[in-house]
């Protein structure tokens, strides 16, 4: 095969022809490296549940991305009722600001004692009478993107697609659900940890194609002849329909475009490392964090709008489906380390996801 050596992943625009990416972009530090600055610390995060700072002047301490980009930003919810997420870092000397969650009038750093508003504004700092040309804009707490959508509040350090244009596909398709009404279940939710390089979950995760392979209790309750993909700019949509008539479905509305079908599942990915599965009973959100180029957390947080819905079955289902994907992903790592594999194909039908993902993985490294 010829290889360009000036753009060593290059991955063909037609997936007829194209090569997955090669084994040794999941073995190489630059190219992940590469991805952290460029796309990880670029990327909207989720950063916690609106409900969680539910009383106007309040603060949160929070770490984005921990163990990948260790950035140390602080939720706040000012006097009016506005969520921000702020620069957790005092603009003095580089003490953390707020260290504890809790109600707050202004914030306020402990080494000493520069006071910021809840909306990041410098406010005073003893000792500094003789100081010229201070303060500056810059003595303030840089604040940082955020948008929420539902109870789910997400943030970006430098977002490389507006917010607007990246929630706009959930918008479409789900809009029409009850998302403020969702509830955030921190007893339900639960962070896994996979011996694989990030990259490898993300390529499990957007092909139904091992379903009936990998998953058997999955493959009894979604019909795999009708699973399908669906591509948009940041992110891609799959679509699983109910194969049993217990199965709980999604009451559409006349006007959306599976309206009539039995729907069991939306599964929502936005690049590079979010995944919504949106179910009749509410949402399970997946945070994919790298740790290293073998080890990766994800976070599972659970919401749920019908609890009546959401029980004991499906959480079993799910945690199931997650160990199998595990299991299948760890192998891949092992596989991936081989002399004697290079790169695969593929599937035209089943694979359009990871082939867009590979795509965009290969464009953030060529950028
Ligand atoms: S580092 Fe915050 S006041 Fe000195
Ligand atoms: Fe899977």
């Amino acid at each position: 095969m010829h290889t360009d050596h000036s753009r060593p992943y290059r991955v063909e625009a037609d997936i007829r022809q194209a090569h997955t990416l090669p084994a040794n972009f999941y073995r190489d530090p630059a190219a992940f490296g590469r991805l952290r600055e460029e796309v990880f610390a670029r990327a909207w995060h989720w950063v916690g549940s609106a409900g969680a700072l539910p009383t106007p002047g309040s603060a949160r301490p929070v770490t984005l991305l921990e163990g990948l980009l260790d950035e140390p930003l602080a939720l706040v919810r000012d006097q009016q009722g506005q969520l921000r997420t702020l620069s957790n870092v005092c603009t003095h000397r580089g003490h953390l600001v707020v260290q504890q969650a809790g109600p707050c009038q202004q914030l306020r750093c402990r080494y000493h004692g520069r006071r910021f508003g809840l909306d990041g504004r410098f406010l005073s700092m003893p000792e500094f009478a003789g100081a010229t040309g201070f303060p500056r804009p810059g003595d303030s707490l840089p604040v940082v993107a955020t948008a929420n959508w539902g109870d789910l509040v997400f943030a970006s350090l430098d977002p490389q697609q507006p917010w607007i244009e990246w929630v706009q596909p959930l918008h479409a398709r789900v809009g029409f659900l009850p998302w403020d009404q969702l509830q955030h279940q921190p007893a339900y939710s639960r962070e896994y940890e996979v011996a694989a390089h990030w990259a490898l979950y993300v390529d499990n995760y957007l092909e139904g194609f091992h379903i009936p392979y990998v998953h058997p209790a999955l493959n009894r309750v979604i019909d795999y002849g009708d699973y399908r993909y669906e591509l948009f700019p940041g992110g891609n949509l799959q679509v699983g329909t109910a194969k049993g008539a217990d199965e709980p479905v999604f009451d559409l509305p006349d006007d959306h475009p599976e309206a009539g079908q039995r729907v069991a599942a939306f599964y929502f990915w936005l690049f590079p490392h979010l995944m919504l599965n949106v179910y009749p009973w509410g949402v399970s959100l997946n945070q994919v964090e790298p740790l290293g180029m073998t080890r990766t957390r994800v976070r599972f947080e659970t919401f749920v709008w019908r609890p009546d819905l959401y029980d004991a079955t499906q959480r079993e289902l799910l945690h199931q489906t997650e160990l199998e994907d595990e299991a299948v992903v760890e192998a891949v790592q092992r596989g991936i380390g081989s002399r004697l594999y290079q790169r695969g194909r593929f599937s035209p039908r089943m694979e359009v996801a990871v082939h867009q993902f590979h795509r965009l993985l290969a464009a953030a490294l060529e950028s």
